[in-house]
């Protein structure tokens, strides 16, 4: 049967494998993971992939996900990463726990967890200086206490985010106010405190040089799952597979063309004014890929090929090197910006794949290496004592 095309090929082994390696790295530190499922659009054999390959929960920001991976069948405590308000009974009905920062919402949450009559666990968000989500520290105690009168609500965890709007660090002194944070909630309130989440994969270089992790008892981790890089410096861990998601496309138009757009110049189809060079006479293929199915900023051909621009359904890149006819496919590996939109895109066919795929007999033009993760590739992985050990 002829494969569907666009298509994202997805490795369970090699998502299994990242989960193993980084839940046996982490778990020697006393680290408990959360394997963050949202760039997969909440994708239930990707979630049962990190469960076997170790994480104690699954994380979401969605609900729709959430439920999605219940209906499926996959087993595991849920963690909704994002509250909103209105949300609040589903949230009861399907997450386990839910990471929290502001008292309205837990008012509503915990009416509806009377209602179904359960204990909705939570994780209070501290704001550490990235001003996404968290509580500011010296309101901390005041939204405590308070969350404290609510019927039906468990204060398990404290946690905070950070390396995602400002940027900012992970670094040792945030953890340790983070940790003491920790120590003082749970003396002033007598609260156990039994989860200090300490971040993302942002988290990974403090992790492995920190001279001792204080309180902080786990990570809730996407990208270094799914992709095998930290996010600091989107360096590969060594050891972890970078290319357990690739994306393939359809050649459509293949030909000799001037490089250079001729007639009146004015805006393209997303009103920008087009800064091209002039390559002469070139080989320009399109495929049938464009900014409606994915982030094409965040795709990047495995062949010598270079994307010159997109727009809603065509991509164009200059062919120097191979033969590529219509029919033709090119894979491409992702960065989070181009997987995340790709799973979310109803045209891309998710294709999951138990055991990593082998490449070696070209298929109509389709070429990538056989090997070319980054645990092959030392020269683009964090080493020394920075690097993760290879299993
Ligand atoms: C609150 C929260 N924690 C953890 C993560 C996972 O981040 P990363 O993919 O960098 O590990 C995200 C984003 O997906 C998030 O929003």
């Amino acid at each position: 049967m002829k494969a569907f095309l666009p298509r994202i090929e997805i490795s369970l082994s090699k998502i299994q494998e990242n989960t193993q390696i980084l839940c046996d790295l982490y778990g020697k530190q006393g680290i408990s993971l959360m394997g963050v499922s949202k760039a997969t659009l909440g994708e239930p054999a990707i979630a049962q992939a990190m469960i076997e390959g170790g994480v104690q929960f699954i994380a979401d920001s969605r609900l729709e996900n959430i439920q999605k991976m219940k209906h499926a069948g996959v087993s595991s405590r849920f963690v909704l990463l994002r509250t909103a308000q209105s949300h609040a009974e589903t949230i009861i009905q399907y997450a386990d726990i839910s990471l929290n920062t502001e008292l309205e919402t837990l008012k509503a949450l915990s009416a509806y967890a009377h209602k179904y009559r359960k204990i909705h666990q939570i994780i209070v968000m501290v704001e550490l200086g990235d001003l996404r989500e968290g509580v500011l520290i010296h309101d901390l105690p005041q939204f405590i206490t308070e969350v404290l009168r609510l019927p039906n609500i468990e204060v398990i965890g404290i946690g905070c985010n950070l390396a995602c709007y400002g940027g900012i660090e992970p670094s040792h002194q945030k953890m340790m106010q983070l940790s003491q944070l920790a120590d003082h909630m749970g003396q002033a309130f007598g609260l156990k405190l039994e989860i200090v989440s300490g971040g993302n994969s942002a988290n990974y270089q403090w992790s492995q040089t920190a001279p001792h992790l204080g309180r902080i008892n786990n990570l809730r981790l996407g990208e270094s799952i799914l992709l095998g890089r930290e996010t600091l410096q989107r360096r590969a861990i060594a050891g972890l597979h970078t290319n357990a998601f690739k994306l393939i496309a359809e050649v459509i138009e293949s030909k000799q063309k001037p490089s250079i757009p001729f007639g009146t110049t004015s805006q393209d189809a997303f009103g920008e004014c087009p800064q091209i060079r002039d390559r002469g006479i070139h080989q320009r293929v399109i495929i049938a890929l464009g900014r409606q199915d994915t982030l094409i900023s965040g795709i990047q051909p495995i062949q010598d090929l270079e994307v010159l621009g997109s727009s809603s359904d065509h991509t164009i890149l200059e062919n120097k090197f191979y033969p590529l006819p219509i029919g033709s496919e090119i894979a491409f590996n992702l960065d989070y910006g181009g997987l995340l939109a790709a799973m979310t895109s109803p045209f891309i066919q998710k294709q999951l794949l138990r055991s990593a795929p082998s490449y070696s007999i070209p298929i109509r033009g389709l070429w990538s290496p056989p090997v070319e993760t980054g645990r092959d590739n030392p020269s683009k992985t964090l080493t020394g004592s920075a690097a993760a050990s290879s299993t």
